[in-house]
C-alpha cells in the first residue's frame, strides 16, 4: 500500500484532495457524498464581504429607514441563490457541515477591505471550522491606484483577518502581480499559514445583440494548470508556508504535478462539479496504481521534487524556458 497522508495548515490529511470551494459545498448531503468518495478536506464556498454588508446595510435600512441609501450596495448582490444567503446563515451551514461530517472542514471569506465584515471570520471560526481560507479578489482598474497601494490593501486585510482568529489560515490570491514572490512573502507575514495559488479569474463576455456584459463561467482544463504549478515550484521553499494548488487539477498526474512542484494539496471544483464526487474514488485508484507502477511509496516522497530548488533545470522554469519553449513550436505550412 502506497501512503497517501499529507499535511496542510498543520491538518493531518488521508491523502492530497480537497474539495475547493464551489457549490457542491451548498448541500450537506454532497459534502457527505464527497466524504464518502474519499476526499480529504473540503472548503466550503465562500461567504462574501457584499453579503456581510448587504445585510448590515439592510438593517441600518431599516433603523433608520428613509434617510439612507442602500440601493447601489444591493446591486452587487444576484438576489437569488447562495448569494442571497444571509451572512449568519452560512455561519449556520457550516456549523451543519461540521456536524455531519469527520474529515476537516475549511471555512472560506471572500472579500478585499478591511472593516467590520472581517469578525465573520471568528464567527467561522466558532462555528468549528478547522480552517480558514481568506480569498481575496480585486481588480485594480483605478490608473491611480499604485501597485504599492493595492499590495498594502491585501497585507492588512491578512492581518485584520489573522487578529480575529487562532485557526489556521490560508490566503487565495490570483496570479496578477508584479512581484509575486514579494507579495506572497509580505502575506505569509503578515500571518498566513498557507498560500493557495490561484485565484481563477472569469473574464465577462460581451453580447453583441444585447450590447450587454454577460457572465458565463466556463470550467478549467488540465492545461491551465501549469500558471500555478510554476509560480508553487518556483516559491516552494522561498516562502515559508503551505501551498495548495487551485486551477486545472483534473486527473491523477495533475495532482501528482502539483505535489512535484510543492503543493500539500491538490484543489478540485471543476473537475468534480463535471463528473461528480464519486471522481474523487476513481483518482485516488488512479493515484494508487500509478505510484505502484512507478515505485513511490508515498505522496511525502514526491513533494517539492520538481521544485525550482530540486529540479535538474531550474532555469526552465525561469526566463530560459520562454525561449526554449517558442523554439519548440513547429509550424507546419
Ligand atoms: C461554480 C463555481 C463557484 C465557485 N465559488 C467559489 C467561492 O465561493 N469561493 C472561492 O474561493 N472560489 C470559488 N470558486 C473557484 C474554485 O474554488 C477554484 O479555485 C477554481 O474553480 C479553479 O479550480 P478548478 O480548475 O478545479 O475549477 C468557484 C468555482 C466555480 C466553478
Amino acid at each position: 500500500m502506497v501512503d497517501l497522508t499529507t499535511s496542510y495548515l498543520g491538518l493531518k490529511l488521508k491523502n492530497p484532495l480537497v474539495a475547493s470551494p464551489s457549490p457542491l459545498s451548498e448541500k450537506v448531503e454532497t459534502v457527505i457524498q464527497l466524504e464518502e468518495a474519499g476526499i480529504a478536506a473540503v472548503v466550503l464556498h465562500s461567504l462574501f464581504e457584499e453579503q456581510v454588508i448587504h445585510e448590515s446595510l439592510e438593517l441600518d435600512h431599516y433603523l433608520d429607514y428613509g434617510t439612507y441609501s442602500f440601493s447601489e450596495a444591493l446591486t452587487y448582490l444576484p438576489d437569488t441563490g447562495r448569494y442571497s444567503l444571509s451572512a449568519d446563515r452560512y455561519i449556520e451551514h457550516l456549523h451543519k457541515v461540521k456536524e455531519a461530517v469527520k474529515i476537516p472542514v475549511i471555512g472560506s471569506l471572500n472579500g478585499v477591505s478591511s472593516g467590520g465584515w472581517v469578525k465573520y471570520a471568528r464567527k467561522i471560526e466558532d462555528a468549528g471550522a478547522d480552517a480558514l481560507e481568506l480569498n481575496i479578489y480585486y481588480l485594480p482598474f483605478d490608473p491611480n491606484l499604485t501597485s504599492t497601494d493595492l499590495e498594502k490593501t491585501y497585507v492588512r486585510l491578512v492581518s485584520d483577518v489573522r487578529s480575529q482568529i487562532r485557526i489556521p489560515l490560508a490566503v487565495k490570491v490570483g496570479p496578477y502581480f508584479t512581484g509575486m514572490a514579494n507579495v506572497m512573502k509580505q502575506i505569509v507575514e503578515a500571518g498566513a499559514n498557507g498560500l493557495v495559488l490561484f485565484n481563477r479569474f472569469y473574464q465577462p463576455d460581451f453580447d453583441v445583440d444585447e450590447l450587454e456584459v454577460s457572465p458565463n463561467l466556463v470550467l478549467s482544463t488540465s492545461d491551465e494548470l501549469r500558471l500555478p504549478l510554476r509560480w508553487i515550484a518556483l516559491l516552494y521553499s522561498q516562502i515559508k508556508a503551505d501551498f495548495a494548488l487551485t486551477t486545472g487539477v483534473h486527473t491523477a498526474r495533475d495532482v501528482f504535478k502539483a505535489m512535484m512542484a510543492g503543493a500539500s494539496v491538490a484543489m478540485m471544483a471543476s473537475e468534480l462539479l463535471k463528473n461528480k464526487p464519486g471522481r474523487v474514488a476513481e483518482i485516488l485508484v488512479e493515484m494508487e496504481n500509478w505510484m505502484v507502477e512507478h515505485e513511490y511509496e508515498s505522496i511525502q516522497q514526491m513533494k517539492g521534487s520538481m521544485s525550482a530548488q530540486t529540479t535538474r533545470e531550474p532555469h526552465a522554469l525561469r526566463r530560459s524556458n520562454y525561449i526554449k519553449v517558442l523554439s519548440s513550436f513547429k509550424y507546419l505550412p
